[in-house]
């Protein structure tokens, strides 16, 4: 309610925030589950680790990092990556990329960014940029930490974007984008030669322009069956995986069992209309409601980082299509891993796109 200043403000004889408390008790009397929920309200900087290189941005210095012996950051992964205790002072990071970097097999994490009212673009499809720059960082961060990171052709379409690290140490991941009707621009910054192209179609479809053609089966419903997409990917060797939207593509991901972490960054606007964000199949009530273990990270530029466990909701109903709640089906089967590593996966010279790639493989089926 907006008041004008030459009116006397009338407050109500009741606290106003009875009545919300008096819904939530009600909520409670019908035992609607609460969800596993950690709160990490730390003041700024959220991430001690951050703390050298923030100093070092606020004094004028150009280096976004600290000095790579001392890069926290760069601790971390390598501590990860080598199966090592994490270091102390990178406790945050461990707890946000540890499952991701640790994980033996195939591991999907999804990733959103959406407005306080559920948006991740205006009407137009523009989401530069719903989320503040710690959220960024955090975008970054994830695409370091994975093989490869997948869009659907809608998010190149609108954004055209370059899915490269650069505002955190470590390599571009590959780029897979899901293009049934062979929409993907050759001119995409996708493209670019820093990283392999994966580009996913039906079992019938052409062989893309550029990049590896995957080819995958549609599932019941039409689409582009996700966890044949992450068993496809996973045998050539691209085991972790960013979902980084858009919300389409990450729906469908979800709906069918196929993501392990889901992260969604919520900032502090509201956009009224536009792109919504995740769209699940309708539960008949709230008890059916998908509600993860969660982690929840105030980052310093006042979006919030919502980390849930979604693996562990498969985990916990025995990870049958049963006994899965309504709107999560059965667990995703894993596939057999190829046996490239990281290096091979990330080398450009190994999938360029094009004719006479190296590793193409215009033919292959799942
Ligand atoms: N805020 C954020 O975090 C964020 C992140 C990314 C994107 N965005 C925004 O999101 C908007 C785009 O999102 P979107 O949901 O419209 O599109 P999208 O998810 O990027 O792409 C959807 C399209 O990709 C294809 N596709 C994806 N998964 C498929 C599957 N399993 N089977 C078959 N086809 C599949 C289909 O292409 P066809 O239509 O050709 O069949 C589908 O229509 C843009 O405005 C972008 O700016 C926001």
């Amino acid at each position: 309610m907006i008041v004008p200043h030459d009116r006397p403000v009338r407050r109500p004889a009741v606290p106003f925030f009875i009545e919300p408390l008096q819904i939530v008790a009600r909520n409670q009397r019908k035992s609607v589950p609460t969800g596993e929920t950690t709160v990490h309200a730390a003041a700024p900087p959220y991430w001690p680790e951050d703390a050298p290189a923030r100093q070092l941005a606020a004094a004028g210095r150009r280096e976004r990092t600290a000095a790579p012996a001392q890069d926290p950051w760069r601790l971390f992964v390598e501590a990860a990556r080598a199966g090592r205790p994490t270091p102390s002072a990178c406790r945050t990071l461990e707890a946000i990329y540890g499952p991701l970097l640790r994980a033996a097999g195939p591991f999907v994490v999804a990733q959103l960014g959406q407005s306080l009212d559920g948006r991740i673009a205006t009407v137009d499809g523009c989401s530069h940029y719903i989320n503040g720059a710690a959220a960024l960082d955090h975008l970054h961060r994830l695409r370091a930490c994975v093989d490869a990171v997948v869009v659907g052709i809608g998010t190149v379409v609108a954004d055209d974007p370059r899915l490269t690290v650069r505002r955190c140490r470590g390599a571009s991941p590959a780029r897979v984008v899901i293009d049934p009707r062979g929409r993907l621009p050759a001119t995409a910054r996708c493209l670019g030669d820093d990283a392999a192209v994966f580009v996913v179609r039906g079992l019938d479809a052409p062989a893309a322009p550029a990049g590896e053609t995957v080819r995958v089966p549609h599932d019941a419903d039409g689409r582009l069956d996700p966890p044949a997409i992450v068993a496809a990917l996973a045998a050539r060797g691209l085991r972790r995986l960013l979902i980084e939207g858009g919300a389409t593509t990450i729906s469908h991901f979800l709906a069918t069992g196929a993501v392990d972490r889901l992260h969604v960054a919520v900032a502090p606007l509201i956009i009224g209309s536009g792109v919504p964000g995740l769209a699940l199949p309708p539960v008949p009530a709230l008890e059916a409601a998908l509600r993860p273990p969660t982690a929840v990270h105030l980052l310093a530029d006042g979006n919030v980082l919502f980390d849930c466990d979604i693996a562990a909701v498969r985990r916990k109903e025995g990870g049958t299509a049963d006994a899965a709640p309504d709107n999560l089906p059965a667990a995703r089967q894993d596939a057999p891993l190829g046996d490239r590593d990281l290096r091979d996966r990330r080398d450009p010279a190994r999938h360029r796109h094009g004719p006479g790639a190296v590793g193409a493989d215009p033919g292959h089926a799942v």
